[in-house]
């Protein structure tokens, strides 16, 4: 029996990963990838066997359940097998639900989290997610849902961080407005930690002039934190 060890491969640039993601990495015979990672990552590895689950457009997208049974079969053949996933599995990243997969089928596991896009790009793009006097607490969460709409009123972090939230960036303006005041600061972060990345600052009352024609990857950030390091 082989085992299945997932990754999280951190947002946008390689070197973000963990030391232990990467030992994995080279030691695998199987690497089963998504999109969100730095592809880099795969040259670490000549010899392992690559199979890409991501969602690109116009190519064939798996479903949770075609994904598990390849971790399964392939570790059931022996295989070492990297779940890669970007940032860190188990935020949005439905590493739970591989896990459990893998403890229905008595596949052995480890988990090696990863840097998350929720927190490592604020801080990269220097906005610390707490501070001192200004905020205590942050809420990260997702726009995207299956059933229905977010109903974004209905979170109070003195921070919220969303992820999945660029095409849904009007709803979102427009709740917040209605429990937070006009000139709070929000920043949008596009490609995060990669060559292309583009921070956009502005306010509640400003923000849709100013990211207009913005596409995903992207993660917003809320609160007062936005500015605090953008004074002198
Ligand atoms: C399915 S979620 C996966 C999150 C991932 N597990 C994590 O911890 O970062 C995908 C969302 O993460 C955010 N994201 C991930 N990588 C990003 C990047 N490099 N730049 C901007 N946003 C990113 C975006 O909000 C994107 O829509």
């Amino acid at each position: 029996m082989g085992k299945v060890i997932l990754v999280g491969a951190g947002p946008g640039d390689k070197e973000l990963i963990t030391v232990k993601g990467l030992k994995a990495i080279k030691e695998a015979d199987v690497i089963v990838y998504d999109d969100l990672i730095d592809k880099d990552l795969l040259n670490y590895n000549k010899n392992a066997e690559l199979i890409y689950v991501g969602k690109r457009k116009g190519r064939h997208s798996y479903k949770q359940e075609d994904i598990n049974k390849i971790l399964i079969e392939k570790a059931k053949e022996g295989k070492t097998v990297v779940r890669l996933k970007g940032g860190d599995p188990f935020i949005f990243g439905r590493g739970g639900e591989e896990i459990l997969a893998l403890k229905e089928h008595n596949i052995p596991y480890e988990i090696i989290p990863g840097l998350s896009s929720a927190t490592a790009l604020p801080a990269l793009a220097e906005i610390p997610l707490t501070h001192r006097k200004v905020a205590r607490s942050f809420t990260v969460l997702t726009a995207h849902i299956e059933d229905g709409e977010v109903d974004f009123t209905k979170f109070n972090g003195d921070t919220l961080v969303i992820l999945m939230g660029i095409t849904k960036l009007k709803k979102i303006v427009n709740d917040l407005l209605k429990v937070r005041d006009k000139k709070t600061p929000i920043a949008i972060i596009l490609k995060g930690a990669t060559k292309e990345q583009k921070v956009i600052r502005g306010t509640l009352e400003d923000i849709l002039d100013k990211a207009k024609n913005i596409e995903p990857p992207g993660i917003i950030v809320v609160g007062e934190v936005v500015n605090i390091l953008q004074k002198n």
